[in-house]
């Protein structure tokens, strides 16, 4: 049988700043009117100052450990695109933190694929008999890299964590990782960006600091996301054998829910296949697959023995998917979202 990584726990933690469409409309040239309609989100929840990405992913990190009844894994592994700090990577700090010991931690930066990256490194590792469990968290604080001027971005992004522990087993077992797609187009490099601020621009060498901001062009990477997300889905269901009108839902990277019409529209599968999350939390890169899976397990609309894909797509650009049967698991709301209404895409936004 082959040594597989199973899911057995899975937590995810936002921060406590609610910002609303309505306020960011007080700020900025934007209306709830446009964002809602335009995205699917109403709201999104951001760190105060002085809260890093680290924070979140502890919390996260902690539920997760909660929801799979251990307090010690072989390896962690974060996404992250907004580490605490340029150098060194942040999961140490959080492996620290949890109480983990001296295991290997270490940083995989995809953007929003991030954590589709980190789960199969984690299943790597657990396949390979390097570890026997993993941590898995994906969490990112990108308000803290947007230009509070740009009415685009501040729209999208929020910040949290979300996070899964793995564990050696077999791939008959419910949970069990069935396989990856992963892909990246680095000739698109600059459609999601800080152009500021690593080796190639330092940050004592800017004249602008707008350079140390995140930037997006929109449109292509709109278009991006619709293909690359349903062919790496479609990949990964042809090679782990599971026909297009067996996925029982798709968790997918919850950036624009007219994305995640697409997708659905390009794989034929209807509405209530789709969770959708990003009406509340709005787009938390490397935390939104988890995020989303937390909200839906909760809520009821996930549950064991579904057949669940799991896609991501983000800059680089990277994209990824991976399949699994949800298995049961115990898992707490994340703070702030117990009013739960939402169920399917077209609910979240008046396309
Ligand atoms: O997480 C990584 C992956 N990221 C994504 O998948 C994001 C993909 N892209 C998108 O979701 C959409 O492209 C956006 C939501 C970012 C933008 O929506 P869009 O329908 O593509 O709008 P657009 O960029 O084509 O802009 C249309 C208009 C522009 O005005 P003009 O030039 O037509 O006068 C924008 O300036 O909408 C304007 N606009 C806004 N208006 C009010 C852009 N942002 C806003 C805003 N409020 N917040």
């Amino acid at each position: 049988m082959t040594r597989a990584a199973v899911l057995t726990g899975l937590g995810g933690w936002i921060p406590p700043v609610r910002v609303t469409n309505e306020q960011l409309a007080e700020q900025l040239d934007t209306t709830d009117e446009w964002i809602t309609t335009r995205t699917g989100i109403r709201e999104r929840f951001v760190v105060e100052p002085g809260t890093a990405t680290s924070d979140l992913a502890v919390h996260a990190g902690r539920r997760a450990l909660e929801s799979a009844g251990v307090d010690g894994v072989d390896v962690l592994v974060l996404a992250t695109s907004t580490p605490d700090h340029p150098c060194p990577a942040t999961a140490p700090t959080v492996a620290n933190r949890l109480g983990l010991g001296p295991i290997p931690a270490f940083d995989v930066a995809a953007v929003c694929t991030g954590f589709v990256y980190a789960l199969a490194t984690a299943a790597g590792l657990i396949a390979g008999g390097t570890a026997r469990s993993a941590l898995v968290i994906g969490a990112d604080a990108f308000s803290t890299i947007l230009n509070p001027e740009d009415r685009t971005t501040r729209a999208i992004f929020g910040d949290g964590a979300g996070a899964v522990v793995l564990r050696a087993g077999d791939a008959a077992e419910p949970g069990a990782l069935l396989g990856f797609d992963l892909g990246s187009d680095g000739s698109q490099a600059d459609l999601i960006t800080v152009p500021g601020g690593g080796s190639a621009q330092p940050a004592a060498s800017l004249t602008d600091r707008d350079d140390l901001y995140f930037a997006m062009q929109g449109r292509p990477v709109f278009r991006n996301a619709v293909t690359r997300m349903a062919d790496s889905s479609r990949r990964l269901a042809e090679r782990i054998g599971w026909p297009l009108d067996a996925v029982d839902r798709l968790v997918a990277h919850q950036a624009n829910v007219r994305i995640l019409t697409a997708v659905g529209g390009e794989l034929g599968l209807t509405a209530e296949r789709i969770v959708v999350n990003l009406d509340r939390v709005g787009n938390t890169v490397a935390a939104s697959v988890p995020l989303a899976l937390v909200d839906a397990v909760h809520s009821g609309e996930l549950a064991a023995g579904q057949r669940t894909l799991l896609c991501g797509f983000g800059g680089g650009l990277t994209w990824g998917a991976t399949g699994l049967v949800l298995p049961e698991l115990t898992v707490r709301p994340l703070p702030g979202l117990t009013d739960r209404t939402l169920t399917g895409p077209a609910a979240g936004a008046r396309i």
